[in-house]
């Protein structure tokens, strides 16, 4: 961070949605960086204000708008010492409703897309030459990937990181407006993929997270001339040394191939631990939705990985009132969760979306989806409790990933993603420790480091050693 503190601008980025915007708000300051642009914690006094905003339901791309509202007095107060705050919208409200902003919200300087953020030199020259109230738009999908123009990413960013490797949706579902904001699937070269993850590693990473809207129908052109599958990226990732966990988000129950699920059973860093949306359990609403599969197909994906990988945990999400959702469709989504048992899940009412096919289609009363949605969280809740219960008592390995709240107390994540925390000394950051998990609340397990006495004789962390301290 030494190198990025110095930096004379000052960056605030706020960032909504999903990992792949914490993802790309990560590599726009990387963009900015070489501009002068340094990150900093508040938007007051801030040279440039990001917000990378998210589409996906109506209150999330509200947000956007009263946000701005708040920017306003920071912006004037700004402008009355003779300085400039530079305000942009990116992400996905910025792909979608672009012009509309700038109509809206006359503060806003800058509006740019997804796919075009490696501009961001340029646009920010135009902006700052063009004076305050000349919003800019750039939100056309490029022909050539960002991912071939952005920079090296700067300095850590922790033990466990995000990387995209694919992005955009072609599949279209009746809800969901990812595929016009994120556009058509694309995936990055294997050896791009694997040179970042390397780099990640050297600079301190020790758990990659995969990132695609649908990762797992990944496709990437491989070093030897063929398409890689996610199963087969996954393995070439598991070689580097150093690097000891890996996770893969979001993925589509059609796309779980069987090199994927292969991986599952042959490479010990891929985690136990899947997030697979269903979003129904009923056949009738999946169909409608455009999903592309039945309740049962997922229930036989889940049966699959569960038998190469017993202790497989699962997370989903799930949307409730959909368009002609009955409540027969809706007790078929409660018997799915039954049968199938989630360690954690998602649960929204849906939103209509503007452009999208659902949102013409008869709506469910939002009485009937504040109902469903209560009954369905009861349920999820249960089974998430009774998961983490059940680690009650067990020595997990937690990847140690930043101090807690409490002093000399660390916070990490079990293989299962459960957030732990423990009284631990700090040179334990970054290093995956054997915990007792000893007890449970809402949102987080406690635990006591069962290795002590040995934890001071493992070598230091190196990218060429693995930083694992076990019994
Ligand atoms: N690509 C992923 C999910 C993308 S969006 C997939 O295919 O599953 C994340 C989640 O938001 C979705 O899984 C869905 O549950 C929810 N979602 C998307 N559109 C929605 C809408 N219009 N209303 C309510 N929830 C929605
Ligand atoms: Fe949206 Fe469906 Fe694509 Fe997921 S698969 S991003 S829910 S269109
Ligand atoms: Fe939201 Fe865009 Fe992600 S709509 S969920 S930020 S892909």
């Amino acid at each position: 961070m030494g190198k990025r503190a110095a930096l004379a601008k000052k960056l605030f980025i706020k960032t909504y949605g999903c990992q792949m915007n914490v993802y790309d708000s990560a590599r726009m300051a990387d963009v900015l960086a070489p501009l002068g642009y340094g990150p900093v914690d508040s938007p007051r006094g801030a040279d440039m204000v990001i917000l990378n905003t998210c589409h996906i339901r109506e209150k999330a791309a509200e947000k956007v708008y009263s946000e701005l509202g708040r920017l306003t007095p920071l912006q004037q107060d700004k402008a009355a010492r003779g300085e400039r705050m530079v305000i942009a919208v990116a992400g996905c409200v910025a792909q979608a409703e672009g012009e509309e902003i700038l109509r809206r919200a006359p503060q806003v300087d800058l509006v740019f897309g997804p796919q075009t953020y490696h501009r961001l030199p340029e646009l920010v020259a135009r902006v700052l030459a063009a004076g305050p109230g000349e919003g800019i738009l750039d939100t056309e999908f490029p022909v050539i990937s960002k991912f071939d123009l952005l920079p090296e990413e700067a300095a850590s960013q922790g033990p466990a990181v995000y990387l995209s490797v694919q992005e955009g949706c072609d599949k279209f579902c009746t809800f969901c407006v990812v595929p016009y904001t994120r556009g058509a699937e694309f995936s990055r070269p294997a050896a791009q993929v694997v040179a970042e993850a390397e780099r990640r590693v050297a600079a301190g990473a020790r758990e990659i997270t995969l990132l695609g809207q649908n990762v797992n129908a990944y496709h990437g052109a491989g070093p030897d001339g063929a398409d890689w599958s996610l199963g087969r990226l996954i393995t070439r990732l598991a070689e580097i040394d150093g690097l000891e966990r890996l996770r893969y988000t979001t993925s589509h129950p059609s796309d779980m191939d069987d090199e994927l699920i292969r991986a599952h059973a042959t490479v010990d860093k891929l985690m136990p631990y899947l997030h697979l949306p269903v979003q129904s359990g009923s056949d009738r609403v999946l169909a409608s939705m455009n999903r592309r599969h039945r309740a049962d197909d997922y229930r036989k994906v889940v049966d699959r990985l569960r038998a190469v990988r017993s202790d497989l945990a699962l997370s989903s999400d799930f949307i409730v009132g959909f368009p002609g959702e009955s409540d027969r469709d809706f007790a078929d989504t409660l018997r799915l969760v039954t049968d199938v048992g989630f360690a954690q899940a998602y649960s929204f009412k849906y939103s209509p979306r503007p452009g999208t096919p659902a949102a013409l289609m008869e709506q469910v009363p939002e009485g009937v989806k504040v109902e469903r949605l209560a009954m369905l969280q009861f349920l999820l809740g249960e089974q998430q409790a009774a998961f983490n219960q059940a680690t009650l008592g067990r020595v997990l390995p937690v990847l140690f990933e930043r101090k807690g709240r409490r002093n000399g107390q660390l916070v990490g994540r079990s293989p299962y993603m459960q957030a732990v925390h423990a009284t631990a000394p700090e040179r334990l950051l970054g290093r995956i420790v054997d915990l007792r998990i000893d007890d449970r609340h809402p949102n987080s397990l406690a635990g006591t480091v069962v290795t002590e006495e040995l934890v001071g004789v493992v070598p230091a962390a190196g990218p060429a050693k693995p930083a694992r301290v076990s019994a």
